[in-house]
């Protein structure tokens, strides 16, 4: 036996520590701050989150013309009778007040003149969209929060860092063992807040950026906790569809300012589907493109600016239309070739409305929590509003609820990680998210669920192994994402929302329930 080096594994404290960077995690961040030494770790630089890579903005209730109960029925009408109220409510209430505050910190949303602009997006009864830089919302939030942690004294940031497993004693969340560099860390917090974003990366199409891998879902199953609704993933209808370039999001704000989608023969389909044409609920639109691809024998469909005109496309959407462009595609001269792509996690870690897991000292917020305010399907442009505010929400619980560690806690000693790896991950990686687009995408059914949750099992030794290198971290987490997403898939027997069951197409009995998994039950 070759003599394998087992990296020892340094342990530190902090009073809170926050696991990711996006619009979530930083606002936890900042409320912490108030009441003890915050340390944030994200595995990548601290900017490279879903937050910001989010184009078309950021819903709140305004402008003069919108009413924060109209925010609230959209919401809910969007979410298709399985939002949790107490948590709309919470949303719609509050989020004009993160708004302001994120203002007087010196974000910068489009304006009209003096007075804020708003756009439109699909389901929204009114105007209530704000924007950033055209269509760069998410990267204006990530900019003036991390500006704003930068000058806060008491909050570390630690890149490249990975959260391994939380490290859980008589149920309660006593921080994680982290890696940076394959060296192994304890790292004690008196509480915990989990904010990796989603989990999109788990599908072979999707919008979401590489460091979507599920990691804080995985992480919180593992120790105990709790998940909620995890069949419901929403497909953004519109991606870009260019064999050489990304799965990059073509914000819905382009179908709100009047962009129509057409078939491969060029002809607007979605008439056929629903009366609200593009504006439709992204499920909707979704599947209705999925069926034109089919009856069209194409693997995508169009998206038609043409009535727009090109100097207000160039103005409106400077992101859209310079990205299209290094591929080689002029957007105002020519309809955009697109597909849908898995994008927002509606489920997650359960928590109530203050942020709480069913684990002592273990908070969630953001795209990891399902707090159940989207309900089965998210209304656009709420989830940096939802960041923001619960974020906010699981700071201050964490804050007030957390307890020192004791003299037991702190003296806990970690066994050395033995490196293992695992032959081929990359191989591994590809065929899941091949699998899980193919098996568990917009449209499933018993026979693929069965077969999808059969080769999923195939890999579970993985998520009982420990690795040190952030690729090997990542599939393990994936593995243990696309399990659930399949599982949930296959428990809802019935079609809400974001899941359909082509087996099940109806909302039949037992559809009001949420399914809940938890490890060992
Ligand atoms: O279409 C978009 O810009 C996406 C918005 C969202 O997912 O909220």
């Amino acid at each position: 036996m070759p003599d394998v080096k087992t990296p020892n594994v340094k342990k530190e404290t902090t009073d809170f520590l926050v696991i990711g960077s996006g619009v979530a995690g930083l606002r936890a961040a900042i409320e912490l701050s108030n009441h003890g030494k915050v340390t944030v770790i994200t595995k990548d630089v601290p900017s490279e989150s879903s937050t910001e890579y989010a184009q078309g903005g950021i819903a709140v209730a305004l402008s003069d013309e919108d009413e924060v109960g109209i925010h609230y029925e959209d919401t809910l009408k969007a979410g298709d009778g399985l939002c949790r109220e107490e948590a709309v409510r919470v949303l719609v209430e509050e989020g004009p007040e993160r708004i302001m505050e994120l203002i007087s910190w010196g974000a910068e949303f489009d304006r009209d003149g003096t007075r804020l602009a708003f756009g439109l997006e699909a389901a929204h009864s009114r105007k209530r969209i704000l924007h950033a830089g055209g269509d760069s919302t998410g990267k204006e939030l990530e900019r003036v929060l991390i500006n704003k942690v930068k000058a806060i004294h008491g909050i570390r940031r630690l890149p490249f860092t990975l959260a391994m497993e939380l490290i859980v004693r008589d149920g309660a969340c006593l921080g994680a063992l982290t890696v940076s560099e394959r060296r192994p860390a304890a790292l004690l917090a008196r509480a915990t807040v989990l904010a990796t974003g989603g989990a999109g990366q788990v599908y072979s199409i999707t919008t979401n950026p590489q460091v979507a891998t599920g990691d804080g879902m995985a992480l919180a199953y593992r120790a105990g906790a709790a998940l909620e609704d995890m069949e419901f993933v929403q497909f953004h209808p519109t991606s870009l569809f260019l064999p050489s370039a990304p799965h990059f999001l073509l914000t819905e704000a382009l179908r709100g300012e009047g962009g129509r989608l057409l078939n491969a023969r060029r002809e607007r389909f979605m008439d056929r589907y629903h009366s609200e044409m593009e504006l439709a609920p992204r499920d909707a639109v979704s599947r209705a493109i999925l069926k034109e691809m089919e009856r069209t024998g194409s693997d995508h469909v169009y998206l038609d600016l043409g009535r727009m005109g090109g100097d207000f496309v160039k103005r409106r959407f400077p992101r859209v239309y310079s990205t299209c462009l290094t591929y080689g595609l002029d957007i105002t001269r020519e309809p955009i070739p697109v597909c849908p792509a898995a994008h927002y996690m509606m489920g997650g870690v359960k928590t109530d409305i203050l942020g709480r897991t069913n684990l002592r000292g273990l908070f969630a917020a953001g795209e990891t929590a399902c707090t159940g305010v989207h309900g089965a399907n998210r209304l656009a442009s709420n989830s940096l509003l939802e960041g923001l505010v619960y974020g906010r929400r699981a700071g201050q619980t964490a804050a007030a609820e957390a307890t020192g560690l004791s003299k037991e806690q702190l003296a806990l000693s970690f066994e050395p990680v033995p490196p293992q790896s695992i032959p081929a991950h990359d191989e591994i990686r590809g065929d899941i998210r091949r699998l899980m687009w193919q098996e568990v995408g917009i449209i499933r059914n018993e026979q693929t669920l069965l077969e999808a949750k059969r080769k999923i099992e195939q890999w579970g030794y993985i998520t009982e192994k420990s690795f040190l290198t952030r690729r090997e971290l990542e599939l393990k987490n994936m593995i243990q994402v696309a399990g659930l997403i399949t599982d949930a898939a296959l428990s809802r027997q019935n079609s809400v929302g974001a899941h359909f069951r082509s087996d099940y197409p109806r909302k039949s009995a037992g559809w009001q329930d949420h399914i809940t998994l938890r490890k060992n039950d």
